[in-house]
């Protein structure tokens, strides 16, 4: 019975840090708003429309992020890629940039929260 009794406390410790690591990997949506502000929002325009400054020069224009019906054709994983590696990544254009050497991996997640919170669900 002892036996049984550690490992059900085991189990509920496992648990506990499990609930824990997910609520510290909430993303920050606050801070990715501002590395949204600070890095794309010279493209993608502050509102996600594609009417950055910048955007008029490029031969593939951003779409508009805040296009729910497109938003939703992209999983999470394919849109963290393309922040991460480039529009090429996800067969979008090179016009899209790599993050991965400017963002961490978490600083990718809170600007992608960031823009999902564009298209109000
Ligand atoms: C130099 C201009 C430029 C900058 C800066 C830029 N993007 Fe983009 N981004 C683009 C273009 C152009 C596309 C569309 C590519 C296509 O449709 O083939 C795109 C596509 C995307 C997509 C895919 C969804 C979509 O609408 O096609 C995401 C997500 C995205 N960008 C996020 C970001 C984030 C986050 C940043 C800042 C960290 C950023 N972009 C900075 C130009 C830019």
């Amino acid at each position: 019975m002892r036996r049984y009794a550690l490992l059900i406390s085991a189990c509920a410790v496992g648990i506990g840090m499990a609930a824990l690591t997910a609520r510290a990997a909430e993303p920050d949506v606050a801070r990715g708003k501002s590395t949204y502000a600070e890095l794309c929002a010279k493209c993608h325009g502050a509102a996600g429309k594609g009417d950055g400054k910048e955007a008029a020069t490029l031969a593939t224009k951003p779409k508009d992020l805040a296009d729910c019906a497109r938003m939703s054709s992209f999983t999470d994983e394919q849109l963290l890629r393309v922040i991460k590696d480039g529009g090429p990544a996800g067969g979008l254009s090179k016009d899209m940039p790599p993050y991965a050497d400017a963002l961490d991996d978490s600083e990718i997640r809170d600007t992608l929260a960031f823009i999902r919170g564009l298209c109000p669900k």
